[in-house]
């Protein structure tokens, strides 16, 4: 699915495996200790090599980690990109501790980086839907909304935004999603 929007920019909708879709950035779904783990963090640290947990080793003693909500970069190693955004989503526990505002955040703060680094196309799992539990349907609104409500504002820097869903029932749920809430969607057919 391909959404447009002004200025020729674009939100596609994927299913696939993150670490081999080619983008100037492409986001983990990192915690907040910056130590790696399983799901999108361990693919990007395996594909990508030992140089990004390197740079991460730098981040976390000058900073001490990256909170809930924010994102710190990094170079890419051997991933098909230039930079690493590692975006810490919420923990899921009721939806009534912030968890919609700080998954918004990610979205929004990786967004701000893209500015910062040049970089006009970004890859985004569905971050926080895995080990952290957040619900498919209310984190793919979330998703989606912050996403088009950047690529629809005048200064946004980035000309294409990928979501890429793991597995079809991912992407048939934000693909639902997107043609409810997203105007000017369009079918492209895919996957
Ligand atoms: N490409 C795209 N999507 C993927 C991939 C991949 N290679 N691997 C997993 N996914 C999907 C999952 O199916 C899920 O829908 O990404 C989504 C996010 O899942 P997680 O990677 O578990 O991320 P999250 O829920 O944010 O949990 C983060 O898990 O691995 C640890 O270190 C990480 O502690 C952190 C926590």
């Amino acid at each position: 699915m391909e959404i447009d929007f002004p200025h020729g920019r674009k939100l596609r909708l994927v299913v696939g495996d993150i670490t081999r879709i080619r983008v100037d950035a492409i986001v983990n779904a990192a915690n907040s200790g910056l130590r790696g783990g399983g799901g999108v963090d361990g693919a990007v640290h395996r594909a990508g090599g030992p140089a990004i947990m390197r740079e991460l080793d730098g981040i976390r003693k000058s900073a001490g980690g990256c909170p809930t909500g924010s994102t710190v970069a990094t170079g890419a190693g051997s991933l098909p990109a230039q930079f690493v955004f590692h975006a810490v989503g919420p923990v899921y526990r009721d939806g009534r501790h912030g968890e919609p505002e700080q998954l918004a955040n990610c979205y929004r703060t990786c967004l701000d980086l893209a500015g910062r680094h040049g970089v006009r196309t970004i890859s985004f799992p569905a971050i926080s839907t895995g080990v952290y539990g957040y619900p498919m349907e209310e984190a793919a609104g979330i998703a989606l909304e912050t996403i088009a409500l950047r690529l629809r504002s005048a200064d946004c820097p980035v000309q294409d935004v990928l979501l890429i869903l793991f597995d079809q029932g991912t992407y048939s749920v934000h693909a639902r999603i997107a043609a409810a809430r997203i105007t000017s969607s369009r079918s492209a057919g895919s996957p």
